[in-house]
């Protein structure tokens, strides 16, 4: 059995992806390897964060791994919050007012938008996988729009203002399972189960 460490400390994200490739992968957390120190992700961009994540483990744990990067982004703003979606509205956040971040950056989002015709933005997943010492990349992407409110209360982060292309519902509308569909990081792991599958196979 090929072992692989997820450079995440989310074991949900982790057992979706082993269920998939469990008879030739057995996937680990951080936590499973009992690894703990933070993992730097200091690039800018979404590839460069996933790509230093993976080695970085690669490099300390000597082991096969692969790691994720997310970014929402918007035409009208060049490409942001891109690579600083997380951390979007970390800098201008008033820490007076007692807010979930995903809130602050919402609202940093509409306010930088507020003029914008152009509402056109994506999500973009990046996996980085290191491979008997090589590395893979894999991309998934979800186009759609920016709405000027929120819509819906399932998900996290920016689903309240994504309306996909083509639907109806945000994904804060939509359940898990629907999303889970059509989702950017649902594109890039079905790409990454793929070719897993393959490299034992082939
Ligand atoms: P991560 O790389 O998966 O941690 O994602 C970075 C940031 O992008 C998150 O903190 C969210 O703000 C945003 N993000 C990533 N995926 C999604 C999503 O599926 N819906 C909404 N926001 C997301």
């Amino acid at each position: 059995m090929q072992e692989l460490v997820f450079a995440t400390h989310n074991k949900h994200k982790a057992r979706e992806i082993e269920a998939i490739v469990s008879s030739e992968y057995r996937i680990y957390t951080l936590d499973e390897v009992d690894f703990q120190e933070p993992v730097p992700e200091n690039e800018n961009s979404l590839e460069g964060n996933a790509s230093q994540k993976a080695w970085y483990i690669h490099d300390r744990l000597g082991k096969d791994c692969f790691a994720d990067d997310t970014g929402l982004e918007v035409d009208c703003l060049n490409g942001a919050p891109g690579v600083f979606s997380a951390r979007y509205a970390a800098l201008t956040h008033d820490k007076e007012i007692d807010e979930p971040v995903s809130e602050a950056n919402i609202r940093k989002l509409l306010r930088q938008m507020y003029q914008e015709t152009n509402r056109k933005a994506r999500f973009r997943t990046i996996i980085a996988l290191i491979l008997d010492g090589k590395e893979y990349t894999f991309e998934g992407i979800v186009e759609g729009e920016i709405l000027r409110g929120k819509r819906g209360s399932d998900g996290f982060g920016y689903d309240p203002v994504f309306l996909p292309t083509g639907y109806t519902d945000t994904f804060a509308e939509m359940s898990l399972k629907e999303k889970n569909l059509i989702s950017h990081r649902a594109l890039a792991v079905s790409k990454l189960v793929t070719f897993l599958k393959n490299y034992r196979s082939g």
